[in-house]
């Protein structure tokens, strides 16, 4: 959430670099933005509610200049106005700020330096505030040193002081990633940003500080002193965080599933291996995510039940820490995470740490705090996730839960061929006319109000993955039920003409989930199947490849296209849902 965006270096035109630097954190936060320099030694800044992607670079053409920093905002403290938006500055103009995070002291040090000098809500405008406090002692590096000590909370600061041709950013619990190119460097809160210019990078940890000029200089936050970091090569392409020939992302990552599984599944076998014997010598394992990662965790507790026999718990982040008082140092906490650095299961690992357990995450963001805070970290190679709601991320943990289930009965092999042929089916799936069709059910339930979505043993949770799906992107009030719970109270919303999502596969609960959508049925329900075999009781069917206990993974694909749709048939961007942002670094 909020994407931060420093650069310096060999090009004049580095609040154009910002801006289209920004553009490509844009999923981050989408409120509102701005941009700050030292224009000939004086403070230059804009900002504007709106989109980053809506901002003119002509009107920043004739401004040459080395060196800028930028945010794109997703509010938290404060309102959405030009005022809150970012970056924020001293009374004096001398320091400009831009923060991705939250200080949790922020009224004490506005009490203390005196409310009436700030001029916006936010929680970001003390730390401009305390850093001019220090700098008229101090040099700008010791300035913001002492700034940072005296910060409580989350966050990741790009600095700039007018007079000083350098920036100073700083970390602490949200990302950071300095690229370094050819006498020039970027700071960014995601790789994409800066990939066009660079595929070298240096991630900051936390409590880190980094000051850039002629080249990168990396300190830590408490003591001040130096510290030695390696660079590290990306090997993502920078067409690969572009849309290329479709109109948004979710699409273009939706369409991409089929090569995402087979790049997940292609896992080194000893780490493999090496994680099913964990699972198998834990004394108490627990899957824990948020959103979508959870459901994927969900899909993980069958995989693990149905295949290896195996009880795993889960637990979404966002409660895990309660579950303390049953980890012990033989517990095993398995965390699943597209970005790597959400703030919820950052608490929950801590909470396993502090009981001695250990750690093991499945992470898309290679080098994120999560894979660097666990044990043990499994890159799921799907790429980068650009859209808001994670698809092809969803898949490939999901692939790789199932995987490492087949791993733990000694059935690898087994285990890989079996996902390269739900890959192929996938990519079989995935043709015109199957989009056409779901295209055509979209139009036929874009104006309802609400749908909902029953399933059963392991394609419950896609029936939760797919309320979310739907929910985020097009707004229409979703729900995901367990098949035979609707009948315990909430069949009293079916009415005539209610959309009804049934997942059937071919499995030993069959029969149980067509029984439970014919009751949906006779309340008036219209009733879209998604099953390899079609059936009288549905209105639609949507045939989905006959993948055994791997359903889950062919069975959410029509639901994304499906919220795809009936969001763009609204007039919607699925891209950018409203009130949401990509990478949660907030509680
Ligand atoms: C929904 C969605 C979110 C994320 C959740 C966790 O489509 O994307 O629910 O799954 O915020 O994010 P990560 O996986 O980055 O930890």
């Amino acid at each position: 959430m909020c994407g931060i965006f420093g650069y310096l270096g060999k090009r004049d035109n580095a609040l154009e670099i910002v801006i289209k630097g920004l553009q490509k954190l844009e999923y981050r936060g989408y409120d509102s933005w701005g941009v700050a320099t030292d224009l000939n030694g004086e403070l230059f800044s804009h900002k504007k509610v709106g989109k980053i992607s809506e901002a003119n670079l002509d009107d920043f053409k004739d401004k040459k200049v080395k060196l800028a920093i930028g945010h794109t905002r997703w509010a938290t403290h404060g309102g959405v106005t030009n005022a809150n938006a970012h970056p924020h500055f001293d009374p004096e103009k001398q320091i400009a700020v831009v923060h991705n995070g939250i200080i949790e002291n922020y009224q004490e040090i506005r009490e203390e330096l005196g409310k009436e000098n700030f001029v916006s809500e936010t929680d970001t405008e003390v730390i401009a505030h305390l850093i001019a406090k220090y700098r008229k002692d101090y040099s700008f590096k010791e300035a913001v040193l002492k700034a940072v000590q005296r910060l409580v909370g989350r966050y990741a600061i790009v600095v700039l002081n007018v007079g000083e041709n350098y920036l100073i950013a700083a970390r602490r619990g949200s990302p950071l990633i300095v690229g370094v190119g050819e006498d020039e460097a970027f700071l960014a809160s995601d790789i994409p940003a800066f990939l066009e210019y660079t595929q070298n990078v240096n991630y900051l940890d936390d409590n880190e500080m980094v000051i850039v000029n002629d080249g990168v200089e990396f300190l830590n936050l408490e003591t001040g002193e130096p510290i030695k970091k390696r660079l590290v090569n990306i090997d993502w392409q920078a067409e690969s965080a572009e849309k290329g020939e479709y109109d948004h992302f979710m699409l273009k990552e939706i369409m991409e599933q089929k090569d995402c599984i087979h790049r997940a599944i292609n896992q080194d076998t000893d780490e493999i291996m090496h994680i099913a014997q964990q699972i198998k010598d834990s004394r108490g394992c627990f899957l824990s995510g948020c959103g979508t990662a959870g459901k994927v965790c969900m899909a993980g507790e069958y995989f693990f039940s149905i295949i290896a026999k195996r009880h795993v718990n889960f637990a979404p982040s966002s409660e895990f820490p309660v579950y303390h008082h049953f980890l012990r140092p033989e517990s095993l906490l398995i965390v699943i995470s597209q970005s790597g650095e959400t703030a919820d299961v950052l608490e929950a690992m801590e909470a396993a740490k502090k009981k001695g357990a250990k750690v093991l995450s499945i992470v898309n963001v290679e080098g994120s705090t999560i894979a660097r805070q666990s044990d043990f970290s499994l890159h799921i190679k799907a790429g980068p996730e650009k859209a808001v709601a994670s698809t092809k991320a969803a898949t490939s943990q999901m692939a790789l839960l199932l995987l490492i289930a087949t791993a733990m009965i000694g059935e690898l092999q087994e285990g890989r061929r079996i996902l390269a042929e739900v890959a192929s089916k996938i990519n079989d799936m995935l043709n015109p006319r199957f989009l056409t069709y779901i295209k055509s059910v979209a139009e036929k339930i874009k104006d309802q109000e609400n749908a909902y979505i029953i399933g059963k043993a392991e394609n419950y949770p896609m029936a939760l993955e797919a309320a979310i799906k739907i929910q985020e992107v097009s707004y229409v009030h979703a729900e995901g039920f367990a098949a035979g719970e609707l009948k315990h109270g909430p069949i009293a919303l079916i009415t005539e003409g209610t959309p009804c999502i049934s997942f059937v596969a071919n499995d030993e609960v069959k029969q149980d989930v067509i029984n439970n959508t014919m009751e949906l049925k006779a309340r008036g329900a219209y009733i879209i199947g998604i099953s390899p075999d079609n059936h009288d009781v549905f209105d639609e069917w949507i045939k989905v490849p006959d993948v055994g206990v791997a359903s889950p993974l062919v069975n959410i694909v029509p639901i994304q296209i499906l919220a795809y749709y009936i969001a763009v048939l609204r007039g919607l961007d699925p891209d950018m849902p409203r009130n949401l942002a990509k990478s949660v670094t907030v509680k």
